[in-house]
């Protein structure tokens, strides 16, 4: 319908308000639309010092806190990460996004806002985890297989959400950047070290492109 072909056409614009109102007695449809420009936004990595600060709560979800989850969104799909926390684009709120969908299935964009996790299983899971904050890197890291979240969505009410599988590990996974924690502090500070170092070098290297 209009909507999707809409979304296709207008690669870098996104849609704030759309009001569906369908009348029963003239089957005519009614549609609002808000449009603002959405933009990628850069991704900060180790040892960026932001990375270790814990982010703040939301106190309301208003127009720049939905900008903000548009931009995390587009900047996500454009990385080709499955998540992403507000403080890896250097902003300091609680606020994350994720879609764990795969290539063949449609997207599915979920976002959520102050994220607590109220309950996990006791059965674990183990993924080989990478971060767009530090490049080139996968951990092994044994999670709660299951873990129930509660957090506030996009139009401000709180909801809960029962998460496994891949699901869970990115949530968690991205609830930690929330609170200052990355895949790196699971490991012994030696190792630690060494990935920091060889990015930080990584960095420097005048030869080193991005395209
Ligand atoms: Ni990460």
């Amino acid at each position: 319908l209009f909507y999707s072909s809409y979304i296709k056409s207008a690669k870098y614009w996104s849609i704030k308000k759309f009001n569906f109102i369908k009348s029963s007695t003239f089957k005519s449809l009614k549609i609002s639309l808000i449009v603002y420009p959405m933009s990628i936004k850069d991704i900060i990595t180790v040892p960026d010092e932001t990375l270790k600060k814990i982010s703040d709560p939301i106190e309301k979800v208003g127009i720049n806190e939905k900008k903000l989850i548009n931009d995390i969104f587009e900047t996500m799909y454009h990385s080709k990460g499955i998540g992403l926390a507000a403080v890896q684009v250097g902003i300091l709120k609680r606020i994350l996004v994720i879609d764990v969908s795969t290539k063949d299935e449609k997207k599915n964009p979920l976002s959520f806002i102050n994220p607590i996790i109220k309950n996990v299983s006791n059965e674990t899971s183990v993924y080989e985890e990478g971060c767009l904050s530090i490049p080139d890197t996968f951990i092994e890291i044994e999670r709660p297989k299951v873990c129930e979240v509660e957090y506030i969505d996009i139009n401000g009410k709180v909801k809960n959400l029962k998460c496994d599988g891949l699901l869970s590990t990115c949530i968690q996974h991205e609830i930690n950047h929330l609170d200052g924690k990355l895949i790196i502090d699971h490991l012994s500070k030696l190792k630690r070290d060494l990935i920091v170092k060889k990015i930080s070098k990584s960095k420097k290297n005048p030869n080193r492109i991005i395209v």
